[in-house]
């Protein structure tokens, strides 16, 4: 009898074979830079939960964006951390506001060699915390949020944003932000659409990096997803698309890699995919701990995102990435 010897091994025997046959290749051009950036403060502020992330003052973020371009970064996600929230979020569409003036401060420095997207959403904005305006009752009433959406969309495109990214999973949020695109005649804006976002325990580092609190201990079940399903991703995916989206985001990455891999074998728009705080976090926490590697992990989840069929994919170890590359 003759054994199968290094039947599957022949290939993996030395690092020239294994490039030779790599079938995901994770590189520069797949990732994009959360930055977050805050009103009112002259140094960054370092955020406790997200360690080598900070909140950027205007001059800060400038050096950040000047750097990342450096190691060949090509795109960033910017959400604002104003100084005044207010029950309606107005902070996220005043064209002085923290983000919008951070948006020029960018196209200023690097002209159209970069990127520049952002999160439109007011929970960063609006003192109860919540994704949107409150009706009588407490929970988010969906279709006046979608006008206070139309006016983040045209402040963000006025600004100068390539892209604008809603995050906040009120129906119908695709549509109602690039009708008011187009009616300002923002018609190259394009939008990535957190298409199907769930409610997930991972954001809890994000809410420090921008000081939201949910009031009276709320969450956000009533218009994020519910984790055990997967058929309602594949909803919001194409009724994102039918609405105009321009690119579909999935969000968390890892614990969501069969929606990722689903939506990536029925859409025909770019597909991205959120490694959330919650999963920067937990790298870097056990790494901390010497319990792993933090090179060796970030590049392999990241590169599982893009296997999985991401395009691209939003990232804090963008940096980290990016130097190792270099
Ligand atoms: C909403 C928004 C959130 C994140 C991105 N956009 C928070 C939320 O939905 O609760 C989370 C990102 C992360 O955890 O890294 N504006």
């Amino acid at each position: 009898m003759t054994f199968p010897q290094q039947r599957l091994r022949r290939f993996r025997r030395t690092p020239a074979l294994r490039e030779l046959v790599a079938e995901t290749r994770l590189g520069i051009h797949d990732l994009v830079a959360p930055l977050f950036v805050r009103e009112s403060v002259t140094e960054p502020v370092p955020i406790a939960s997200l360690p080598g992330v900070v909140q950027h003052s205007r001059e800060s973020l400038r050096r950040e964006v000047s750097e990342l371009a450096e190691l060949g970064i090509r795109a960033v996600i910017l959400f604002g951390v104003p100084e005044h929230k207010d029950a309606e979020g107005s902070g996220a569409w005043d064209p002085e506001g923290i983000v919008q003036l951070a948006i020029q401060d960018i196209r200023a420095d690097v002209g159209n060699d970069f990127v520049v997207m952002a999160d439109l959403c007011v929970d960063e904005y609006t003192s109860h915390g919540h994704c949107g305006v409150l009706d009588g009752q407490g929970s988010v009433d969906n279709d006046r949020t979608l006008e206070l959406y139309a006016r983040v969309a045209v402040a963000q495109a006025n600004a100068g944003a390539d892209v604008v990214a809603p995050s906040g999973m009120m129906d119908g949020q695709v549509a109602a932000i690039r009708s008011a695109l187009d009616s300002v005649d923002a018609t190259g804006v394009a939008i990535l659409a957190y298409a199907a976002k769930y409610a997930s325990g991972l954001y809890g580092p994000f809410r420090d990096a921008v000081d939201v609190e949910i009031a009276d201990g709320g969450n956000r079940q009533g218009y994020q997803q519910d984790w055990r399903n997967s058929r309602e991703a594949i909803a919001e995916i194409r009724a994102d698309i039918d609405e105009g989206a321009d690119a579909v985001m999935i969000k968390p990455a890892l614990s969501y890699l069969d929606i990722i891999s689903a939506a990536s074998e029925i859409v025909d728009v770019p597909v991205a995919a959120y490694h959330v705080s919650g999963e920067y976090a937990m790298v870097h926490a056990a790494a901390e701990r010497g319990w792993l590697d933090l090179d060796a992990v970030a590049r392999e989840q990241i590169t599982a995102i893009k296997r999985a069929g991401a395009d691209m994919v939003v990232t804090y170890f963008a940096r980290h990435l990016g130097e190792a590359f270099a």
